[in-house]
């Protein structure tokens, strides 16, 4: 069965791409100081930022970005395959993915130089494609109405745990890391700049021309067309294409379609009083 789930550390990730001894692996990883390591929780900008990671590493080319998927040129830390892939691979710098929280994977990265690339997005956003991804997604639960999907995201109990442990774990070490934090919002306002920002981070260099070339090609446009990174490539079974698209929206403040008044004034106590003490703001539409 596809919906299966996989209890870590009280976390509960998607049994058909998590086991136990994968997991576990992921913990007990040994970073090289030259890896570079995409941070996120879902629905943040991941695959976005994967696409710009490539493009910029590969100075604006996009032959790597159109020909080899996602899942194996940035592979998940902790999902099954990922030994194989390393294995497999002889890349260097090394790029890898992880949605796992920084109570999990911090040690592992403890006096690393390896450089991080922490993803995050408001989370009236995040909660609103998760929502919707779990409707296509066969390896996730069913979800139950928007509202209770809206409640378990408050609650942390949705599959890879709560998004504001996840993004307070990562922010409050981020002087302990070679971290950079770049928000879906910035790439979404200014994706010139976030682009900039990698390229230094990486330490590859762009003429005017690359950056023109990776902006193009990181485009939501251009990545919904490209079969490596929108997931068309996944079969039926596990993601039923027929119930939407990987590439959805890609849009700032969907959530004012989907939050009725009373969830959103419920979602903001909540958010108040979580993520009190913490200087982070978001840009929310
Ligand atoms: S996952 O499953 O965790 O890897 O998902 P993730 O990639 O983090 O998030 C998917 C959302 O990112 C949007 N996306 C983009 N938006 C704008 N521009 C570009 N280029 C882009 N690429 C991906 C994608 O559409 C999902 O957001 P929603 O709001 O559902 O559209």
């Amino acid at each position: 069965r596809l919906d299966v789930t996989e209890t870590f550390h009280g976390i509960s990730f998607p049994g058909h791409l998590h086991t136990q001894d994968s997991l576990q692996q992921a913990l007990e990883f040994q970073f090289r100081d030259t890896d570079i390591l995409i941070v996120s929780y879902p629905k943040s900008g991941t695959t976005w930022m994967q696409e710009i990671v490539t493009l910029v590493s590969n100075k604006g080319n996009p032959h790597i970005s159109q020909t080899i998927p996602n899942w194996t040129r940035a592979p998940w830390l902790e999902q099954y395959y990922f030994a194989a892939m390393l294995k497999a691979s002889s890349n260097t710098p090394r790029l890898f993915t992880t949605h796992l929280p920084h109570h999990l994977l911090g040690p592992a990265l403890q006096g690393s130089k390896a450089r991080v690339i922490f993803v995050s997005r408001n989370p009236k956003d995040v909660a609103v494609s998760y929502y919707h991804f779990h409707k296509l997604a066969n390896f996730l639960p069913e979800t139950g109405s928007f509202e209770q999907f809206v409640n378990q995201f408050l609650d942390g109990t949705l599959h890879y745990g709560s998004w504001f442990d996840h993004i307070k774990g990562w922010t409050s070490q981020a002087a302990d890391l070679n971290l950079l934090h770049i928000t879906y919002e910035e790439m979404s306002m200014d994706l010139k700049g976030a682009i900039r920002k990698v390229s230094c981070l990486l330490q590859c260099p762009l003429l005017e021309e690359e950056v023109s070339s990776c902006m193009k090609h990181c485009s939501f446009n251009c990545m919904k067309d490209n079969r490596m990174i929108n997931y068309s490539l996944i079969p039926d079974e596990i993601l039923d294409h027929s119930k939407g698209c990987f590439m959805r929206k890609g849009q700032i403040g969907d959530w004012k379609n989907m939050f009725t008044k009373e969830q959103n004034q419920h979602f903001e106590s909540v958010y108040r009083s979580k993520m009190q003490g913490c200087s982070l703001e978001f840009v929310w539409e």
